[in-house]
């Protein structure tokens, strides 16, 4: 007896030998670098979990006190947290990097992995054959009048609520869920109308589930979920979403066999000129007959993940750019008359043509995503030795890029960097700065896939809403709550009041 447990001892010493032997390059750089004092086991988790303190707050509060390139420890996962230009360039132009695992809960809901969490070579295919469906922009121009009748139908809805108070937020995800759906699956939800609620509903209960796990990766325990009050919900929010997708998608899997397959015509013919309106899923049916690598299931996986990227990140800019109007009065004015001289006539629609020309309502948006990045965190992990600073970094290192402290941080912003002011966005101040300041869409290979399609649909919003609307506000500045679960968001909501414009 004693000598099995002399012998089990004897092993389990080994072992632990052998896995802090791998793993002694991530504590000679530990030990190297600045940060907080880490415990064995628990590393700096112990700060996140028994701070009455968001997340975000504390990152920022560690990126200030340890300096650019710092490093903490969660239990036994070593993180490097870099939140200046220079860093940042060098790690988002690297062809060296994964992305971290913070969207494998995304790849829960969606049964499988979309762009958003792939990596290597599947992510390259899917990457290289959606660049050209998301961003092209004929396809993007085809969608201009899908695009105008929704922002028509918002400010009819909002003009009902004239002289009132209230949380703006709810409508604007409503128009932008109704636009990506329509351009996603070529369908009209009617979400402002409050049809398809149902499905809406189950959309946001599913990513609220996915924040929860990401905040509290206890969560991500499969008996733990399960016990928990979130699991049934999480169940009926998933299959509601994933058979809503499936049943469009067979749907469209018909209607394009009967066109081509029926027809004679030939699938590339009409690729490129597109004058109707072409939809995500009817691109990706193309794409899985014409192109290798990718199949029903990715058709499926990634329709799923344009919804889930696209309207909670677009809406979350508009209500945030709404709100900071409110606050700042001398700023509505200058988009509203910038707006109006650009209209040819009294008319008051603004349509995704006239965008272009607002100048001013695009430094507006850009201050906007400055302070309030939708996405303030990105992970990437290292897939070979990177040098980054005097630092050589190993491979497996997890980085945590804060494009949060980026915007807000004084040495490139100036002292008034916590203030909004859309003059940062003057041509004359950009141009002082480093090319990787601003990066709301995050940079490089892996950037953000929606990129001209949400400086569309933020830009139409915002300019028909203060077209249409004065939007004032109790709410102050100084006193925003801010929330990290993958997305940020804004604690007190987006209380406006609305009163609208002759
Ligand atoms: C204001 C609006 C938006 C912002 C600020 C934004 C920001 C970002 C950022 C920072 C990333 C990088 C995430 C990371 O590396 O972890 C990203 C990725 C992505 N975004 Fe967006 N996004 C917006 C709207 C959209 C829209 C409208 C769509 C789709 C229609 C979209 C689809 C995606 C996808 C699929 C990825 C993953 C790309 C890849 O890894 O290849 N986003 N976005």
């Amino acid at each position: 007896m004693y000598l099995i447990l002399k012998g089990a001892l004897f092993c389990t010493f080994i072992l632990t030998l052998s896995y802090l032997w791998k793993r002694r390059k991530f504590y000679c750089l530990s030990w190297n670098m600045k940060g907080p004092i880490a415990f064995p086991f628990v590393g700096n988790a112990w700060m996140f979990f028994n701070s009455s303190k968001e997340t975000i707050n504390i990152i920022s509060m560690l990126g200030n006190k340890y300096g650019s390139l710092s490093r903490f420890w969660l239990g036994t996962k070593f993180l490097v947290y870099i939140n200046s230009p220079e860093h940042m360039e060098i790690l988002l132009n690297s062809d060296t990097q994964d992305k971290g695992n913070v969207y494998d809960n995304i790849s829960d809901l969606l049964g499988g992995h979309g762009l958003l969490s792939l990596n290597g070579n599947a992510w390259k295919t899917h990457r290289k054959l959606l660049n050209h469906t998301v961003q092209h922009y004929s396809i993007l121009n085809s969608y201009t009048a899908i695009f105008d009748e929704k922002v028509k139908t918002l400010i009819d809805i909002l003009k009902e609520r004239d002289g009132q108070t209230f949380n703006i937020y709810s409508y604007v995800e409503a128009a932008a869920a109704e636009m990506v759906c329509n351009t996603t699956f070529g369908v009209n939800m009617k979400l402002q109308h409050n049809e398809n609620k149902k499905f809406l509903d189950a959309v946001n209960n599913a990513t609220f589930v996915v924040g929860l796990k990401t905040l509290k990766p206890w969560f991500q325990n499969k008996l733990i979920m399960r016990l928990s009050k979130y699991h049934k919900m999480y169940c009926k929010s998933t299959t509601i979403i994933k058979d809503f997708v499936t049943k469009i998608y067979q749907q469209k899997l018909l209607e394009f066999d009967n066109k081509y397959s029926n027809s004679g015509l030939s699938i590339r013919s009409d690729e490129f000129g597109i004058k109707e309106s072409r939809n995500f899923v009817d691109e990706c049916i193309r794409l899985s007959v014409t192109q290798k690598g990718f199949n029903n299931e990715d058709c499926i996986i990634e329709s799923i993940t344009m919804l889930l990227a696209g309207f909670e990140t677009t809406a979350g800019t508009v209500s945030n750019a709404i709100l900071l109007l409110a606050m700042h009065p001398e700023y509505q004015e200058k988009v509203y008359d910038e707006i109006k001289n650009c209209l040819p006539t009294n008319e008051n629609t603004v349509t995704a043509d006239l965008i272009n020309q607002l100048n001013y309502t695009d430094r507006l948006i850009k201050e906007t995503l400055r302070l309030f990045p939708i996405i303030p965190l990105i992970t990437r992990i290292a897939t070979t030795d990177v040098k980054i600073g005097e630092y050589k970094i190993p491979t497996g290192t997890e980085f945590i890029l804060s494009i949060f402290d980026l915007h807000r941080k004084k040495s490139i912003w100036g002292p008034n960097a916590n203030q909004f002011d859309p003059n940062h966005f003057l041509i004359e101040n950009v141009t002082e700065r480093h090319s990787h300041s601003f990066i709301p869409f995050a940079y490089g290979a892996r950037n953000c896939v929606g990129l001209r399609y949400a400086n569309i649909v933020v830009r139409l919003i915002v300019a028909s809403l203060v077209r249409n609307f004065i939007f004032t506000t109790e709410e102050k500045f100084d006193e925003l709550r801010l929330k990290w679960a993958i997305t940020l968001k804004l604690d007190n909501g987006h209380i406006v009041k609305l009163s609208k414009r002759n």
